[in-house]
């Protein structure tokens, strides 16, 4: 099995588990990437069986409307039953990096609007520390100087990426070479961070419930 497959295979395992606890009030949270992709597609078949969605990106709407799948504002609706969403890392505690496809902000703001976060990933997303995928940090443009010098006093290494501007209309530091020992805290002095509107590292907010799969079958974590 190729790497989408396994992604695929992912979705397919959360689609599986979400799909008898809704009914037609329900409201399901959808991330952004290429396994939340698949899971959008797969969801598609069960469209008639919930009310609708809520998108944690443009492009994750844009691709459920092509559906013909609902997509509210999330301050329309009163809750969110789950949230799927893939991840760039996941630990042993569920707790996750994400922001490779710079939605995390939003990201962040749905899984904590839902009942129940679920993650899907495939196997070269687990990790015993988090930190070597570089980390996502959102930042106010004018501070991405102050915000950056706070970090490497850290010990990080950020880097502006390049010609990338938020849904938000934000810029994102990607942060190198942190072993991330304590995620909860790091995700916390982040935080405090004058200018850093939301970093990658999901530790308060970690998974329920994380879906990984590999070529032997699907983990459930
Ligand atoms: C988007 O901002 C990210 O948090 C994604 O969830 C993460 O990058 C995983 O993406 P893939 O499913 O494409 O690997």
């Amino acid at each position: 099995m190729d790497q989408d497959q396994l992604k695929r295979s992912a979705a397919q395992a959360a689609l599986d588990y979400i799909a008898p606890k809704l009914d037609g009030s329900s409201v399901v949270g959808v991330g952004t990437g290429s396994t939340t992709n698949h899971f959008i597609d797969l969801l598609a078949g069960i469209k008639h069986t919930f009310n609708a969605t809520v998108s944690s990106s443009e492009a994750s709407a844009e691709r459920l409307r092509g559906h013909g799948i609902a997509v509210l504002d999330l301050n329309a609706v009163d809750g969110v039953a789950v949230y799927v969403d893939g991840a760039d890392e996941v630990n042993g505690a569920r707790q996750l990096i994400k922001g490779g496809g710079g939605a995390l902000t939003r990201e962040k703001i749905v899984a904590a609007s839902a009942d129940e976060f679920v993650c899907i990933v495939d196997a070269s997303k687990r990790v015993e520390v988090l930190g070597d995928y570089p980390l996502p940090v959102e930042v106010i443009p004018m501070a991405r100087g102050l915000v950056a010098r706070e970090i490497r006093e850290l010990g990080g290494h950020p880097e502006l990426r390049q010609d990338f501007v938020t849904d938000n209309g934000n810029v994102i530091l990607d942060v190198h070479g942190l072993k991330i020992f304590d995620p909860t805290e790091l995700e916390r002095t982040l935080n405090n961070i004058v200018g850093v509107v939301c970093n990658g590292v999901f530790a308060a907010q970690a998974a329920d419930l994380v879906f990984i799969a590999a070529a032997g079958g699907v983990e459930t974590l």
